[in-house]
């Protein structure tokens, strides 16, 4: 995968609607990613769980439960922590979502190598 860097994501106030933003990345474009808002900065993870590769949302930036508090795996009801993408409870408790790398500048998210 070879993805042109920083490459920006979105703006910074397009987390604001449900606190997550989907986005797909790659060259070419294969790889699905969701960036969220986590205390004063932001994350991003690759949009897969680690149990069987699914996406987490089933429609729409839509990553949070309930409480806007953790992360839902819409289709199993896995819980992620939100600074880590550690799986606090569900099939793949004790694993983790893998990371991305990524800034804010200027107003923007920006992926990063
Ligand atoms: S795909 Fe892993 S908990 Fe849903």
């Amino acid at each position: 995968m070879s993805t042109p860097t920083p490459w920006r994501i979105c703006a910074l106030d397009d987390l604001e609607a449900t606190g997550a933003k989907e986005f797909e990345y790659g060259n070419p474009r294969q790889y699905w990613g969701f960036v969220i808002r986590a205390g004063d900065g932001v994350r991003a993870y690759v949009n897969a769980c680690p149990h069987v590769g699914l996406p987490l949302n089933l429609s729409g930036d839509h990553f949070f439960d309930t409480d806007g508090k953790l992360l839902l795996c819409q289709m199993h009801g896995a819980l992620f922590r939100p600074d880590d993408g550690f799986c606090v409870s569900g099939p793949c408790e004790g694993e983790g979502l893998k990371r991305l790398n990524v800034e804010v500048r200027d107003g923007a998210v920006w992926l990063c190598p």
